[in-house]
């Protein structure tokens, strides 16, 4: 029987943190060997804010080279970047067509970034969600994996491909979103109340998967905390719940065996415990990241070879779509 298949997106920012690994990066590589998998560095989402281009185009290698650093591999997915796959734009326009502009107007996502662009906001930041509905539809994936803060979008996703084969015929598979229900959410270092993120003017609120383990440390022990001493995993003590939390979730160990371990000792082991945890669990990656990054032209190779076999099948489905709408 055919494999189901998985699509999933990540942009090409510097600066990849824990959020992004333990929400997304890390479940992609646990879940590649069991179905069909295309991973792609979204660089035309990226350009939807301004970019200076030595870095973009520094950070997209960084971002490819750190997803094959975390495990993803040849033989079990595509990994590619977004523009070198022409059909991305060409149906996110189709696509456009079809959308109205109040379902793009309820965005979450929009109304927050926009909120921080004020005048300079563009249309392509407007228009970031049909784009990203254009990556999934082009390589009919059945499953989505990603953090919380893309279930918006994936649900949007499938409205515009419900309305497509509603109105042309059945065409588009209905994707799922898949998120962990441990790790969807990674929250900040320093103000745990939100997700952590790239962006954050504060450098400490998110711990970089290139960090040294002296960055990690100095993080750690400055994350904010509470004025309590008891060591448990609780909602509404946000700091130290998100602490136990990234803790559970790179050592697999159960949530009651934490707490216990941890019933004696205090906040200041939990943060140095937690700091070596990180940084071990990051050297295998960094050090494959180096590895890869110092061999001349294997990058190269491998996007090259992904964004043939992304296009074969992205020009495939394209295809398909202008044939339903009359265009060819
Ligand atoms: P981005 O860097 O915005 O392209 O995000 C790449 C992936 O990481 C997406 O699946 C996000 O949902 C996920 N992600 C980003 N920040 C976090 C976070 N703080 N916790 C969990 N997942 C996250
Ligand atoms: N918008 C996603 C994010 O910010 C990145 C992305 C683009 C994506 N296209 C996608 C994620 C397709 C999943 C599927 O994280």
């Amino acid at each position: 029987m055919a494999k189901k298949k998985i699509f999933s997106g990540i942009q090409a920012t510097g600066n990849l943190h824990l959020g992004n690994y333990l929400g997304a990066i890390r479940n992609w590589v646990k879940l590649q060997a069991d179905y069909d998998n295309y991973f792609c560095v979204v660089d035309l989402h990226t350009i939807t804010v301004p970019q200076d281009p030595e870095v973009l185009r520094a950070n997209i290698r960084e971002v490819a080279g750190l997803l094959f650093a975390s495990g993803l591999d040849a033989d079990n997915s595509v990994v590619f970047v977004q523009s070198h796959v022409r059909a991305h734009s060409e149906l996110a326009w189709i696509l456009n067509c079809i959308t109205p502009m109040g379902w793009l107007h309820r965005m979450t996502q929009f109304k927050e970034k926009s909120e921080k662009q004020k005048d300079e906001v563009s249309i392509g930041l407007f228009d970031y969600p049909v784009l990203q509905a254009a990556d999934i539809l082009l390589y009919d994936a059945d499953l989505v994996p990603v953090g919380e803060d893309q279930k918006q979008h994936i649900e949007l996703c499938r409205d515009i491909a419900q309305r497509f084969n509603y109105r042309y015929g059945d065409l588009f598979v209905l994707p799922d979103a898949y998120i962990a229900e441990v790790g969807g959410r990674v929250m900040g270092l320093s103000n745990p109340e939100k997700k952590m993120s790239k962006s954050e003017e504060k450098k400490d609120d998110a711990i970089f998967l290139l960090d040294s383990p002296d960055q990690i440390r100095a993080k750690v022990k400055r994350a904010t905390t509470d004025s309590m001493r008891e060591i448990c995993f609780d909602d509404n003590r946000p700091g130290i719940n998100n602490l136990l939390t990234i803790y559970q979730l790179l050592t697999e160990k159960s949530k009651a065996a934490i707490v216990e371990y941890f019933s004696t000792k205090s906040y200041k082991d939990l943060k140095e415990e937690l700091a070596e945890v990180i940084a071990e669990s990051l050297r295998p990656l960094q050090e494959r990241y180096r590895e890869l990054t110092g061999e001349k032209g294997y990058l190269d190779q491998k996007l090259d070879e992904g964004a043939r076999l992304a296009d074969e099948a992205a020009e495939r489905k394209l295809k398909a779509v202008q044939d339903k709408i009359g265009l060819r």
